[in-house]
């Protein structure tokens, strides 16, 4: 690759890449607003400015460069940091706070906002105007972001977002000059499934997320990095949190899932990490006509003698799952029902789902299917068809012990009905619901942001999640409960940890062969072997998505 040389250090670049774009690729710090690196390059904000002290042919440029729009060349010279950069960026910096309201208290983007920081770090810390500033009032513009356009800095990314990322063309700039404002087309609010991006690239807190405004001070939030469970895109995801209650998801940038965005749905999902009423909150065990607390040793073992006393034939288990489970999840009940069972009896739902074509790349992220890890179920073999063909013939034969994991076939109500005849019924699950009505044992499970865990997404993609808040004190990770559980039926294989889970499928199951969990790192790793889905159904863009 070319290099040029920012601050006396050699910095590589593609032809045709902007010297800012590089520089950050690289970590160094030219301050930006305007810049995005998902859209057009307008250089209109001039944050960016730097001294081009050799443009690659020995003479300087005449004057300072924005540095997100000027192309890299071999052997030019960049300053960051001198006297005359420094100048020039406080006197940009002033220019844009002349009409921005100093109310950064009462701010909700304080703590995360770029005119801030830049702010202290390259203002000058007074201002020559003593004119008044431009009034111009708070603007409800859509579902899911409010708009306080005061506090615009007129960079155009929200404009540029809504003509060049979701091709709606609902916001855009209106007049001219100091004039200027930013606002939707006809007073009308806007109705794109993507308006939360709007307040992540907005540098500055002029437009902001309703759903978190006000809620919590940002410094206070700690984050961990994990997908959305929206849907089988599993887009990534931080998750932000404080004091074990979970206030948003902000998109995780990676290019081969994302790129830098997140749908409106998928940030909501966020609400059910908080649910606390409907979560199972210790063991339950059928004592007379009701479900009743009991250790977690009582529950094994009164499992295991049960176990013994039926003496179950292959035919006679089953599981059902939900593709909401891991991967390592679905590996580990797959193989209860193998080593202990001998049985190959393991059903979850496969309804068909659909997948938007479009030629805006953030069209094509929201899928029908609303669960995690189809493709994961798909990988392992778990058995299923459309039309649950091949599982009523099984329900309809005689069944002594039924594991459900999670919620699967929850609208099935002729299949509760004959499963809940059946001898043993034990659920594992994070939420009260019909399966733990009719189950004789429940074990309590962990939500997927209080767990470790893999799941593979509608590409074929095998992505990871940690833990971001602590599980309710007397439940266990749905892995951990598979594990114990098969080591309380007598069975050998026990494992300590996800990464041994991971390596253990990697090592049985074809479409994970080679691959181990260290190489998961943040971005994920395409299964070995891929898996074709014959649910899915692309359609073309526009068609509104059920
Ligand atoms: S509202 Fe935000 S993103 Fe839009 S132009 Fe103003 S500062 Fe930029
Ligand atoms: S597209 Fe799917 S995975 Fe991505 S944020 Fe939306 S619901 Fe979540
Ligand atoms: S980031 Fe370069 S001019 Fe705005």
């Amino acid at each position: 690759m070319p290099v040029f040389q920012i601050d006396g250090e050699p910095v590589e670049y593609e032809p045709g890449e902007k010297v800012l774009s590089a520089a950050l690729r690289c970590g160094k710090i030219i301050p930006h607003y305007c810049y995005h690196p998902g859209m057009s390059i307008v250089a209109t904000c001039r944050m960016c400015l730097v001294d081009v002290i050799d443009l690659g042919n020995g003479r300087p440029a005449p004057k300072l460069q924005t540095a997100c729009s000027v192309d890299a060349t071999e052997g030019m010279k960049i300053e960051t940091f001198n006297q005359k950069v420094e100048e020039g960026r406080k006197l940009v910096n002033e220019f844009l706070l002349i009409n921005h309201p100093l109310d950064c208290p009462i701010c909700d983007q304080s703590g995360e906002c770029t005119l801030q920081d830049y702010s202290f770090k390259y203002g000058s810390g007074k201002s020559e105007m003593d004119y008044s500033k431009r009034v111009n009032g708070w603007r409800d513009i859509g579902t899911f972001v409010a708009l306080e356009r005061n506090r615009c800095i007129q960079c155009s990314r929200c404009d540029r977002f809504t003509r060049e990322i979701t091709g709606t063309n609902e916001f855009g700039m209106f007049n001219r000059g100091h004039e200027l404002a930013v606002d939707t087309y006809t007073d009308r609010p806007m109705t794109n499934k993507f308006q939360g991006n709007m307040a992540d690239i907005c540098p500055v807190g002029a437009i902001t997320e309703k759903e978190f405004r006000f809620k919590r001070r940002v410094w206070k939030l700690k984050k961990n990095h994990s997908i959305c469970t929206g849907c089988s895109t599993g887009c990534n995801v931080t998750i932000e949190h404080d004091r074990n209650e979970v206030f948003r998801l902000k998109p995780h940038e990676n290019q081969n899932v994302n790129k830098w965005w997140l749908c409106d749905e998928g940030r909501l999902t966020y609400r059910k990490m908080n649910e606390k009423k409907s979560r199972i909150n210790q063991p339950l065990g059928l004592i007379g006509e009701n479900l009743e607390g009991i250790s977690w040793e009582k529950a094994y073992g009164a499992i295991a003698e049960r176990i013994r006393e039926l003496k179950p034939l292959p035919q006679e288990v089953l599981a059902l799952t939900d593709t909401h489970a891991s991967n390592e999840e679905l590996f580990l009940i797959q193989k209860l029902l193998k080593e202990g069972f001998s049985s190959e009896n393991i059903f979850c739902p496969f309804p068909t789902w659909e997948q938007s074509e479009s030629d805006f790349f953030i069209n094509t992220l929201i899928t029908t299917d609303k669960t995690p890890n189809r493709a994961g179920a798909l990988a392992l073999h778990i058995k299923g068809d459309l039309k649950n063909t091949k599982l009523k013939k099984v329900i309809e034969g005689d069944l002594k012990v039924v594991f459900v994991l999670g919620n699967p076939f929850e609208t099935e109500l002729e299949f509760k009905e004959i499963i809940k005849r059946t001898q043993l019924v034990i659920h594992i699950g994070v939420f009260h619901n019909s399966w733990s009505e009719i189950a004789d044992v429940v074990l309590p499970g962990q939500f997927y942001s209080e767990k470790e865990g893999t799941y593979t997404n509608k590409n074929q993609r095998v992505q990871s999640t940690e833990i971001a808040v602590k599980a309710l004190r007397r439940t266990r990770p749905e892995w951990q409960i598979i594990s114990e559980l098969s080591q309380a039926l007598g069975h050998k294989s026990s494992f300590e940890s996800i990464p041994q889970v991971f390596n253990a499928m990697a090592l049985e199951a074809k479409a994970f062969s080679g691959l181990s969990f260290d190489e998961i790192g943040g971005l994920g790793i395409g299964l070995t072997k891929k898996t074709k889905d014959s649910g899915k159904n692309v359609v073309p863009e526009f068609v509104t998505l059920k």
